[in-house]
Parts: structure tokens; sequence; C-alpha cells
């Protein structure tokens, strides 16, 4: 078959992918980029040429694939040690690109008992004409956009020190007036250029990256891992399975681990790649193989042949919906929506779930009433949602245990994750606690639900869950940063496009993010956020008349608006935003990061209100007295013992407005006395202000608040 740009880069993702998972014994000991590159694009070359017809470059040739329709070269480098190697002959390759397509992929080289990995970062192609300088021509591309005369024009070529004589920069300079270059994603710097280059084909989310782990979520297993996890649950437990599935078995290296314990069980192994599963059938010929999406297998033909006991091993997909979304993936389960998610949760960020989680929810009722052991991979988060899930939904089951392993070890993935052991069989009940263990064995924590309640650690609770008095707010969400966004650059404001911006005053407001709410008081901002709405679904138009600046920033901007892919936007007056409403303008505001482990809550004000964006929480006032003493009252150890034993620290966004609206302060404040209060001001570093008189004003109003209710 003749090999295509399009197959190639499919190629490139299904390489990297794989090259993930097996041992490269040729590089242990070597650290020589230049060697390792070498040997990565021979492997990648190798592959190739053992499926397709076409033309390897030479060094007299220029680039690696020469083929007219292809016309790409390759290049590899390290993530911690890129490459440095200069790709522009001349400055017009700067301004119009090198004349041919790149491919870049990007590694991690790591070396453990023996066996050495690569993990592929990423892999990239960059279309021939996006491979110019990328200052260079974002700031051309800019000129044109402000109308730059020739000479202007000629003058900055000059200034950038650009080589040529006065005629051929003047040429240039027309040229670039009647042909405007498009962006360019390479550096000029010499020392890192790759690695830059690499930073910004991420930031922008036209360029084709070809990101090889994230649409499928592909972290293949290590073969040894997939072993050492065999060995784990088998010391701990005995089964007899009759059939054994992987549902989303990749190249398969838990199907074989799992042969070693059981050779003459037979397996059923489920992938959406077929590469993966030509592999599977070269090593393991025997094994039933379906290259189908999970969600489409018919399962329920697997049930009626009656089998009596299944084991349904594997490592789903590590990746969520709102990320696929974003790859305009297709891989997102259509038929069902399992956890009944509606309107309001996809707008407060509930229904951002991971694929696996699907997947195992499917799974389980599928199997809920057989006789099956799961043993999966997955996201510590994801095992506290099944857990959770289980337990709400009233489904019994035998034996269900977390074993936490290190995922930066075995997939350079900074993650917190674990081994999901779920057992159904005829000792099924209903369980109301879950053992949490390390990978040595030892317990590491126990999580439960008490009255309906989810806790991640059942030691140590601190009882004041309940219902707070006061509305949790999540900030202000527009999903378009790049324009709504701005940063203050002396008097003037830029945007994220890094164009200065001239706006009126009234529909910009001070901006809080995750990162402004590291301390207990914030009063002033760098940032500013255009606030086009004063409550949800408010008609925009009004901004033409009021605001024409505004007005015509929006509108010379509206693409990126149009492009908003969440629900919440379509049939939504132009340029709406979310988040917004009374409490958005209140002047006093507790907040805290949904990100930061820490859990610190700050008193945010401002003359004008101060705004947060969606990563972060709030509660509004009118009253700074009311206000400052909430933020010490959630400030104390003991709200934080009690969110330590609901949280789950290490998931991506520990607090969440689902986990804040539990702290019952009016239960708080029968624990909390004034020297509690006191402790708290002086470890926050604040001025004292808290006295008797204050504190006792507080809990009237509180548990008035409540009765009142
Ligand atoms: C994390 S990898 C794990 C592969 C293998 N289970 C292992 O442990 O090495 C996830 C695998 O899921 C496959 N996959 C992703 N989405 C899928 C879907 N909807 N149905 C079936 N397989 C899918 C990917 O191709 C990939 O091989």
């Amino acid at each position: 078959m003749k090999l295509t740009k399009n197959l190639l880069i499919k190629e490139a993702e299904y390489f990297c992918a794989r090259a993930n998972s097996i041992d490269h014994p040729e590089l242990l000991g070597i650290n020589d980029g230049k060697t390792i590159g070498t040997y990565i694009e021979h492997e990648f070359k190798k592959h190739l040429l053992n499926k397709y017809d076409f033309k390897l470059g030479s060094s007299s040739m220029g680039v690696d694939f020469p083929d007219e329709d292809i016309n790409t070269d390759l290049k590899v480098t390290s993530l911690n040690k890129p490459q440095n190697s200069c790709p522009f002959l001349d400055i017009r390759q700067k301004i119009y690109g090198l004349g041919y397509n790149l491919l870049l992929f990007l590694y991690e080289k790591n070396e453990k008992e023996g066996k050495c990995y690569l993990f592929f970062d990423s892999c990239t192609f960059i279309d021939a004409d996006e491979t110019g300088d990328y200052k260079l021509t974002s700031n051309l591309r800019k000129m044109l956009q402000n109308k730059w005369s020739k000479e202007k024009i000629v003058y900055y070529l000059e200034q950038c020190k650009l080589p040529g004589d006065k005629t051929t920069l003047n040429n240039l300079a027309e040229e670039i007036i009647e042909n405007p270059p498009k962006q360019g994603y390479l550096t000029v710097s010499n020392a890192f250029q790759w690695r830059i280059k690499y930073t910004y084909t991420n930031k922008n989310t036209n360029l084709p990256v070809v990101d090889v782990k994230k649409e499928f979520g592909d972290f293949q297993t290590p073969l040894y891992f997939a072993r050492q996890v065999f060995e784990y649950i088998l010391e701990r437990h005995v089964l007899h399975p009759d059939l054994i599935i992987e549902p989303t078995c990749g190249i398969g290296n838990f199907i074989q681990a799992s042969h070693s314990y059981y050779p003459n069980t037979p397996v059923i192994g489920i992938d959406v790649n077929e590469s993966y599963l030509k592999e599977v059938r070269m090593n393991l010929p025997d094994v039933m193989l379906y290259n189908v999406n999970v969600f489409d297998f018919d399962f329920n033909k697997l049930l009626s042949n009656d089998y009596d006991e299944y084991l349904l091993v594997g490592n789903p997909p590590w990746v969520t919906n709102t990320r696929l979304s974003k790859y305009d993936s297709n891989n997102i389960p259509q038929k069902e929506n399992i956890k009944n998610l509606n309107f309001f949760d996809a707008t407060t960020g509930s229904s951002n779930f991971d694929i696996s989680e699907n997947i195992l929810l499917h799974l389980i009722k599928t199997f809920k009433n057989t006789t099956a052991t799961f043993i999966f991979l997955c996201k510590f988060q994801i095992a506290c949602n099944i857990f959770e899930y289980l337990i709400k939904d009233n489904i019994q089951l035998s034996e269900m245990e977390i074993i936490r392993f290190d995922s930066l070890e075995i997939f350079n993935a900074d993650t917190s994750s674990c081994i999901l052991f779920i057992q159904f069989n005829e000792n099924n009940k209903l369980l109301d606690f879950c053992n949490v263990y390390n990978f040595d064995g030892s317990i590491h924590s126990r999580m439960g639900i008490v009255n309906g309640q989810f806790y991640s650690n059942l030691d140590n609770v601190v009882d004041i869950d309940g219902e707070c008095c006061f509305e949790w707010r999540q900030g202000i969400k527009h999903d378009c940063t790049k324009i709504m966004e701005l940063s203050c650059d002396g008097d003037k404001y830029k945007n994220k496009k890094e164009d200065v911006v001239l706006l009126e005053d009234d529909l910009l407001y001070p901006l809080l993010k995750s990162s402004d709410i590291k301390i207990p008081m914030v009063t002033s901002s760098d940032r500013r956020t255009i606030i086009t709405q004063h409550k949800l679904k408010e008609d925009t138009s009004y901004i033409k008349e009021k605001y024409p600046s505004t007005w015509q920033y929006l509108e010379r901007n509206e693409d990126y608006f149009l492009k908003r892919k969440s629900n919440i936007y379509h049939n939504a007056p132009k340029y709406s935003i979310f988040g917004i409403g009374e409490y958005t303008f209140k002047k006093y505001k507790v907040a805290i990061s949904g990100f930061y482990k820490e859990g610190l809550f700050s008193l945010v004000y401002n003359e004008k209100p101060m705004m947060l964006d969606d990563t972060c929480y709030y509660l509004s006032f009118d009253n700074y007295e009311t206000a400052y003493i909430t933020m010490l009252v959630l400030n104390t150890w003991i709200v934080k013992s009690y969110l330590k034993s609901i949280v789950i620290l290490d998931s991506k966004r520990p607090y969440t407005k689902k986990v804040l609206k539990r702290i019952d302060i009016k239960k708080a404040i029968k624990l909390i006395t004034l020297n509690t209060l006191i402790e708290t001001e002086k470890n926050l570093k604040l001025k004292k202000y808290i006295n008797q008189e204050k504190w006792d004003n507080y809990t009237k109003l509180i548990n008035k608040i409540n009765t009142q209710k």
C-alpha cells in the first residue's frame, strides 16, 4: 500500500503509543540524545517499511519522507534535553516556513530494573506553511492587521537584523503585504527551539497536534506491571475464571499476564484500534479478538452462554469526555447516560467524567448479577466515584478493594492511580466502606458512607456534615479566555493573543484565578475580565449602543465565541457567560480554589466587585464583618479536618461545590470558640480583628438564617 500523509500521521500515533509500553534493550545505558533519536527514527521507518511503499530520504534528499504528497521531515527530541539545531536556511523560511512538513516526536527515557522504556509525550504534525518562526510571523501578522506600510515593515525587518540588502527586504515586505504569512510555530532560539515550538503547538488548538495518548487515553500497561498486578491480587484472592475478558485490551499485556496463570481459560479481547489487535493476534493466536467500540460490544450474548465465573481485567482509557470533545473525537459513548446527567450538570462541570468511569459502570451494570471479578487500573478518583455509585444505587457486591500504585513510575503520568478490585458472587451484600491499600499491602485509609454521605477517610471525622447556610457559587465560565481575559500593561490592557485592547471601563472587572488566591486576603488584581451580562441569558445587544469599543472588540473576535463547544452556549445570546447573577456583583466574597490541595479560604474584595474564574468557588456578602468571620470560620482546624475527611485530595479538583455545600456552618460554630478564631487569625498572619462582640453577632446571625430556612 502506498504511504500517504494521513497514514503517516496515524502510524506515528500508533508507533508512539506502542513504544510507550515495550522494553527497548538497545537503549539501556545510553543517554546520548542523538543515538536515541537515530534509534527511534530507524524503528519508526522500519515499522513503516513493513507495511507501505514510499521513498526514503537521505541527507542529500533533505527530508525523511520526500514523496511529493508527504514531503515531511521527522524530528525526534527529548523532553528533558531538547535538540539544538536550527532548521532555517534563509529569511524566507522564517516567514513562509521550511517548505516541508514536520513530524515531531517528543520522548522521555526511563530505565527500571534492567529495562528501558520510552514515553512519548506527544507527536505533532506541523504543515509546511506553519513551520515559520513563531515570533516573527506573529509580529508580521499583527502589523498587517494594523495596516502597516511597506516602509514600516522594511524598517522592522532591518531592526530584527534579518540578512538582506534594502532591495531584498523591500521585495520581501511587498510579498508579505500581498501574501500574508501563516502563523509559524518554530522559534529562532537555537538553544531550545524544538521545546519552545512544542509548547506553542500545544497551546494552539488549530494545529493538528497528534497527541499520542490523549484521544484514546492510551497508556498501554507495561507487561511487568500487568504481571505484578496479577501477583498482588492472586496472593490475596482465589479465582477460577472460565472466561477472561479484557474490554479495552490494546496490545494485550494484561491478556498475556493472565495467560501465565490461566493458560487454558478462553480469553476475549476488545479494542477500537485494529493495529493493536494485530499485535495481540501475532503473540496470542488463540485469543478471540473484537475490533469494536466497547460500548457496542454485545456482552449479553456472553452471559447467555452461562459461564460460571468471569474475570474482567485491564486498563480502560484515561481521558475525560470534555477533552475528547476538544479533539472532536467520537470516542464518546452515544447510547447511554449512565449517571443520568442533566443540563445543569453540564453547566457545572459534573458531567466531565472519564471514559473509563463510563466503561466500568457499563460493565458493572452488565455483570452485577453474575459471578465476576473486576481487576482494573484507573484513576483513584474514578474508583471513589464507582464506590459512591455502587452504594447510592444499592448495588450489592461481595468485595471491593482499592490498591494505590505510583503511576508516575509506571506510566509517567502524574495522576493518583489505583487497582480497582470488585467481586460479585453469592456472598453479595450492601457495602458501606472500602479499604484502600498501598501496593505493599499495608492499609492506607478507609473510605465509606455515613448517613448517605461519602467520606474519603473515615478516621478522625469531625461531624459538621450538613448543609451550608450560604450558597456556594462557581466562578465565571465563558470558555473564551483568549478574548475575555486581559492583563494590565501599564495603563493598557492586553488579551491572551498579546493584542493591546482599548475598552470602556464599565464592563471590565478585576479577575482572580486559582493561582491568585493563595493568601487569606486579596484586594487587587492585575487581570481584568469582560462581564457581558448581569444576569443569566441577558440580551447582550445593549453593549453595542452603550459600549461601542467593547462591542467592536467582541465582534472582531466573534469566531472565538462561535467555536465554543459546550451546549450551554447554543441558543444563548451572543457573547454569553455563565456563573452570573446578583451574587456575582456583591462586594465581599470568600473564595477557594478548586485545584489547590491546601484548601485555603480567602476574603476577596475591591472597590469594584472582584470576579473569580470557573476554577474557583465562593460565597458572597454585602458586609465585610460577616464575610471576614466566615473566612476565619472556614479556615479553622475544625472545618479543615472535616474537609480532609470528605475530599479526595488526589483528585484534580478536590474542592467542588458538592463538597463545599456540605459544610454546615451552624454545626461548626457550635464547636468553634473565640480562642479558635484568634488562633486561626494568628496562623493566617492577619491583624487582630475578631473579638467577643463580633463573634456573638455572627453566631446570632447564622442561627437566624437557619431558623428562617
Ligand atoms: C489505557 S489503554 C490500555 C490498553 C491495555 N488494556 C493495557 O492495559 O495495556 C486503553 C485502550 O483502550 C482502547 N480504547 C479506547 N477507547 C475505546 C473504546 N471506546 N472501545 C474499545 N477500546 C477503546 C485504546 O485503543 C487503548 O488500547
